[in-house]
């Protein structure tokens, strides 16, 4: 496989006063809770090892206070480490000295928070591009990009508005404009879409992956939500109190939940809607395919089981797109994938 795009080795972050000293415990099994009564320290993070493809979205979840927002700062240093290792298209990001920093901030990442605190005296159009440095390109064309990103993301007409009169998936839609307006390859979305009712934040994660399939960034998106995380995230890991429980795609996650922690997560998941037959085929090795259901490798459980159930063929043979046969699944194996 090729190099990841983004590399994080052996990252640990401890606050406190003397984070060097307090890694010693934590190396020797202290944890978060332990750590914080007897050696006044907070665990921020353990031992974090993560790869991140380029052009894939990587999903980090975890419950409140178990170190998402401190890891994903640490991918373009906004927090220092205690110790450990990031890298970014094979560049080291604790080894640049100030201007590289600056650098590569501007040109490789963009930031999405959970509230993008808008300039009240700005309109639409110039928060867009305020701030941004658009390197080498007039304000016409800067002023032109934002236009265009912000029709993308549904605000047409709301250029020269005013933030006073944008509901909060609105402004929310802004920030996300402003993010594709800097270009960067790299997305850090920090629980963007958290703040939102229901109904936008479902449409937020619509126009996420409309613009994902077609900009195919590296996103790097934080979120407590399951549901979010599944439907948003080509792998996800799973924080709890500074460690990293499990990561893998979402199937991995949801039939083979490696702790209790995760398990109790993804316990309630309807995994018809989550797993696709991909994830769940084995190699054909000589299986008689005679009679077999032709099924699509991307589609959901979901998606044919109604057909399985009304046609009861004993088997299925899984599908690329150019309708070569990739796999095989038996109609047993679906059910007791189902049942679990
Ligand atoms: N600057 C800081 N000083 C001390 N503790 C911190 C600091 N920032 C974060 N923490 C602690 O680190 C842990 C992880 O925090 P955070 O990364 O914000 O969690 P999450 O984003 O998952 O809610 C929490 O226990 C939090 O209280
Ligand atoms: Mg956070």
């Amino acid at each position: 496989m090729s190099e990841a795009k983004i590399q994080i080795k052996n990252l640990y972050k401890i606050f406190g006063k003397n984070p060097r000293g307090a890694m010693e415990h934590v190396k020797n099994g202290v944890g978060k809770d332990e750590l914080l009564e007897k050696h006044n320290h907070v665990l921020g993070l353990k031992d974090i090892n993560l790869d991140i493809q380029a052009k894939s979205v990587q999903v980090v979840m975890g419950l409140s206070g178990s170190g998402k927002s401190t890891l994903i700062r640490h991918i373009n240093r906004l927090i220092e480490p205690t110790d450990g290792s990031v890298t970014v298209d094979g560049d080291e990001v604790l080894k640049m000295n100030e201007e590289e920093l600056r650098n590569f901030r501007r040109s490789k990442t963009a930031m999405v928070f959970q509230r993008f605190a808008l300039l009240p005296h700005k309109t639409v159009l110039q928060n867009t591009i305020f701030g941004l440095h658009i390197q080498n390109i007039s304000e016409e064309d800067a002023n032109k990009s934002a236009r265009r990103w912000i029709e993308r993301v549904g605000l047409s007409g709301y250029e020269n508005k005013y933030p006073q009169h944008l509901s909060g998936g609105m402004q929310q839609r802004v920030g996300l404009a402003r993010a594709l307006t800097n270009d960067g390859d790299i997305l850090l979305m920090d629980e963007a879409f958290s703040a939102l009712d229901p109904l936008i934040r479902k449409d937020m994660q619509d126009i996420l992956l409309e613009l994902q399939d077609e900009l195919h960034k590296t996103v790097v998106f934080i979120t407590h939500d399951l549901d979010e995380a599944l439907k948003i995230g080509d792998r996800i890991a799973i924080l709890k109190d500074g460690i990293m429980d499990q990561e893998g795609i979402p199937a991995e996650i949801l039939l083979n939940p490696k702790t209790k922690y995760v398990k109790d997560f993804v316990e309630d998941v309807n995994r018809a809607r989550v797993i696709k037959a991909k994830h769940i085929m084995s190699e054909i090795n000589g299986q008689d395919l005679s009679g077999a259901m032709p099924i699509d490798q991307d589609d959901f459980i979901d998606r044919f089981i109604d057909k399985v159930i009304s046609d009861k063929p004993d088997n299925l043979v899984i599908q690329d797109k150019d309708k070569k046969n990739v796999g095989f699944l038996s109609t047993k194996k679906l059910s007791e994938i189902l049942k679990r």
